[in-house]
């Protein structure tokens, strides 16, 4: 069990037209008590961010993008910046999604543009890492997970790391079912931390490191009762309100 308050983030990618966003971001909203020890978070596309934002208004679920524009505004068709983001209130952004790194040509180099972008913009990054399976059955994992961490810290230095939160998600395990074992999670979630212990212990013992890829319900509690896993970013789960309270439920 974590030591750091968990949080559960719904990813819900390109995913939910208005009437079934409405039914889904009520349902979470009614099965998340004030008290609740976990802190849930609703990352839906763009443009229903005005919905969930005015249906989540004043209660304990918070919301966030699923990525940003490293510029405020200007002559960028087609992109949404951070203060934009922050102008819906937003208290998180997702930076560095594989998906992103994948299909859309972001380096790390923009990942870490991206990730101070968001910052200089008030709103917590959620930055993603994570290896593919060619890479982890090279034995990379490490290196992969390093360099994308390192073009972060590099950048902006280890105390920006204070107001961020990591989520560590293996490629081979998004969408397709296929979770990490608690025991492979935790291992690379204890090399991240020790990482960047070695540059900063209070940075690392305070910093909060998700898991995502193929969290369920039926994965959820296991997941989150290792040392160094402190929730979890849920992407198919969290179009489903009721299995997606159940993994909020897990890490409570
Ligand atoms: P998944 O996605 O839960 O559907 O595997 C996780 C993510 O992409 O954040």
């Amino acid at each position: 069990m974590s030591k750091r308050r968990p949080l559960v983030a719904g990813n819900w990618k390109m995913n939910g037209s208005r009437a079934e966003s409405a039914a889904l971001v009520d349902a979470v909203r009614r099965g998340v008590g004030p008290g609740a020890r976990v802190e849930v978070a609703l990352c839906p596309p763009f443009i229903l961010i005005p919905l969930v934002a005015e249906k989540l208004a004043g209660g304990p679920v918070s919301w966030g993008g699923q990525s940003l524009d490293t510029h405020k505004s200007g002559a960028y068709t087609g992109e949404v910046s951070g203060p934009m983001l922050k102008d819906y209130d937003c208290a998180y952004v997702i930076v560095g999604h594989s998906e992103r790194r994948a299909l859309y040509g972001e380096n790390d180099g923009v990942v870490a543009e991206k990730f101070g972008a968001a910052q200089a913009a008030g709103l917590v990054p959620i930055l993603c890492v994570g290896e593919t399976l060619a890479e982890r059955e090279a034995n990379r994992t490490e290196a992969v997970v390093a360099r994308q961490l390192d073009a972060v810290v590099n950048k902006h230095g280890i105390a920006s790391l204070k107001n961020a939160v990591l989520a560590y998600e293996p490629v081979w395990a998004i969408g397709t079912g296929k979770t990490a074992t608690p025991q492979q999670a935790q291992d690379v979630h204890r090399f991240i931390r020790g990482r960047l212990a070695a540059r900063d212990q209070a940075v690392a013992d305070g910093l909060r490191i998700l898991y995502g890829g193929s969290v369920k319900s039926a994965n959820a509690k296991e997941l989150f009762g290792q040392p160094d896993i402190d929730g979890g970013l849920i992407g198919g789960a969290s179009l489903n309100a009721e299995e997606f309270l159940l993994i909020c439920r897990a890490a409570d």
